[in-house]
C-alpha cells in the first residue's frame, strides 16, 4: 500500500520533470509552442478546397502553380475544365467563354468542373458557367520590369512590336516606334500583358478612377493574389487558405529560363517600363502591399518564416530523391522526350532528369513535378476523355 502510493508520487513527480524539461527546452530553442502545435495537429478547420480557379498570367512562374494544380487534380481524382480539342489554352488571347471547355455544350446540361488554371482572359460571368458558386479564385502577379524583359525574350518572335527590334532597351526607349496598337491581339505580350490577362484594356490611360476601380473589381473576385517575387511566401500563405497539406504545394520551377537568357535592364529602362507598362505597375504595387497585409494577419513573421522553410527543406529532399544531379538541365540533356518543355523565342527553357531507379510509386510522383505543362494538359486529357483523340503537341510530332 506504502509502495504502491510512493512509486505513484515518483512517476507523477517524473511526469512533471518531463513537462517542465519540454517546456524549459521550448523556451530555450525559442519555439513558439503554437507553431509547436500547428505543426503536430496539422488538421486546418475543415476539408482541404477542391474548387480553385487560377488565373494564369503569362511569365510569372504561374507554370510552377499550374503543375501544383494539376497534380492536385490527378491525385485527388478531380475534374479539370480543359481547353477542348487540340487546343492548349482556353482561348486566350480572346475573352474566355464557356464553350472553349471542353465536355461544355452550349445548349447541353450545365457542367462544372472542380479545377480551372489554363491560360485564358478573365471574363467573370464566362467562368462562372463552368466553376462552381464556391469556388476560390487566385492569380499571381510579378514585378512588371521583369515581367515585360521575360516576355520579350519568349515572345521575341511572336509579338509584331517585338520583331523589329534588337533589345527591350532600345523598345523603351521609343515604344511607339514599334508598338502598333490597332494590331491589337498580337501585341498583348508587349504592354500591360497582366492587366490584360485579367480582362481589362492594356491600352486604356491609366487614369486614376479607372485603375481605382478595376483594382476594386479584383479584389471583389480574387480571394488571393500571390506574388513571383516571394514565392514560397505564397505557397505557404495558399497552403494555409486552401488548407492543403505541404506536399500539396511543393514544386521545382517549371518553364524557366537559364540565366544565359536572362538580360538586366539599366535603371533607366526600369522606369521607362515602370512608364510603358504603368496599369501593370499599379496592379503590381497594390497587390503586392495587400499582399504582405494577409500574410501579416494569416500567419505573422516568424510562422511564416518557419513554414517558409519546411517548404524549403522538404523542397530539397524531393530534388535529392527525384532529379538527376538535384538540379535542371537544359533541353538537349533531358533524355526522355516527354519531359522537355516547350521552347520559345531566343529563350533557354530549362527541365529535369528523373534519377534513375525510382520505385514504380515514387516515380509517378516525381514525373508529375517535372511534367512540362503541354504534356501534363494532354495527359490530363486523356485521362478525363478517354474517348477523344489524344492532344498532340506539335514540338515532340
Ligand atoms: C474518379 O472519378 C471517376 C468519375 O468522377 C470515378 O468513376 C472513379 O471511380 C474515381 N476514382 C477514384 C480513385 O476515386
Ligand atoms: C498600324 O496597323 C494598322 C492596321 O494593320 C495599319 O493600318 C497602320 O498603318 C499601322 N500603323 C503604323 C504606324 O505602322
Ligand atoms: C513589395 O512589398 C515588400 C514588402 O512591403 C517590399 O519590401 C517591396 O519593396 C515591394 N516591392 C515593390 C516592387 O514595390
Ligand atoms: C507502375 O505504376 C503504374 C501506375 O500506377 C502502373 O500502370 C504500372 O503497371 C506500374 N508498373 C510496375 C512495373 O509496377
Amino acid at each position: 500500500m506504502l509502495s504502491a502510493t510512493g512509486s505513484l508520487q515518483r512517476c507523477f513527480q517524473a511526469i512533471l520533470l518531463l513537462a517542465l524539461t519540454v517546456f524549459l527546452l521550448a523556451i530555450f530553442l525559442n519555439v513558439d509552442i503554437r507553431l509547436l502545435m500547428s505543426f503536430l495537429g496539422d488538421k486546418a478547420e475543415g476539408p482541404p478546397i477542391t474548387n480553385v480557379m487560377f488565373l494564369k498570367t503569362h511569365k510569372t512562374a504561374s507554370s510552377t502553380v499550374l503543375n501544383i494544380l494539376f497534380r492536385f487534380a490527378e491525385t485527388h481524382n478531380l475534374s479539370v475544365a480543359l481547353p477542348v480539342g487540340s487546343q492548349f489554352h482556353l482561348g486566350y488571347p480572346w475573352l474566355f467563354l464557356a464553350r472553349y471547355v471542353e465536355g461544355v455544350e452550349p445548349s447541353g446540361p450545365k457542367r462544372h468542373f472542380n479545377i480551372m488554371c489554363n491560360h485564358l482572359r478573365f471574363n467573370l460571368p464566362e467562368v462562372q458557367k463552368v466553376m462552381p458558386k464556391d469556388t476560390f479564385y487566385f492569380t499571381i502577379l510579378r514585378n512588371p520590369v521583369f515581367q515585360l524583359e521575360s516576355s520579350f525574350v519568349y515572345y521575341k518572335h511572336h509579338a509584331p512590336a517585338f520583331r523589329g527590334v534588337a533589345s527591350l532597351e532600345a523598345f523603351l526607349a521609343s515604344p511607339w516606334t514599334y508598338y502598333n496598337q490597332s494590331l491589337g491581339l498580337s501585341n498583348v505580350y508587349a504592354r500591360n500583358n497582366m492587366w490584360f490577362d485579367l480582362g481589362f484594356d492594356n491600352n486604356a490611360p491609366a487614369e486614376e478612377g479607372y485603375v481605382r476601380a478595376s483594382l476594386a473589381a479584383m479584389e471583389q473576385r480574387f480571394q488571393l493574389v500571390i506574388i513571383a517575387e516571394h514565392f514560397d511566401e505564397s505557397m505557404v500563405l495558399l497552403r494555409r487558405l486552401l488548407r492543403w497539406r505541404l506536399d500539396d504545394v511543393v514544386s521545382f520551377s517549371l518553364n524557366f529560363r537559364s540565366q544565359r537568357s536572362v538580360t538586366s535592364l539599366t535603371p533607366e529602362g526600369r522606369e521607362r517600363a515602370q512608364r510603358w507598362c504603368a496599369l501593370d505597375w499599379r496592379l503590381y504595387q497594390h497587390f503586392n502591399r495587400t499582399f504582405w497585409a494577409k500574410v501579416h494577419a494569416e500567419l505573422g513573421p516568424q510562422r511564416l518564416r518557419a513554414e517558409v522553410e519546411l517548404l524549403q527543406v522538404r523542397r530539397h529532399e524531393l530534388e535529392a530523391l527525384c532529379l538527376q544531379d538535384g538540379g535542371p538541365k537544359n533541353q538537349l540533356q533531358i533524355t526522355d522526350r516527354i519531359l522537355r518543355p516547350y521552347q520559345s523565342g531566343k529563350a533557354d527553357i530549362l527541365g529535369y532528369n528523373l534519377r534513375p531507379g525510382l520505385d514504380n510509386q515514387t516515380l509517378q510522383m516525381c514525373r508529375r513535378m517535372v511534367m512540362p505543362e503541354l504534356q501534363y494538359v494532354a495527359h490530363l486529357y486523356t485521362l478525363q476523355f478517354p474517348e477523344n483523340p489524344p492532344k498532340k503537341i506539335p514540338f515532340l510530332e
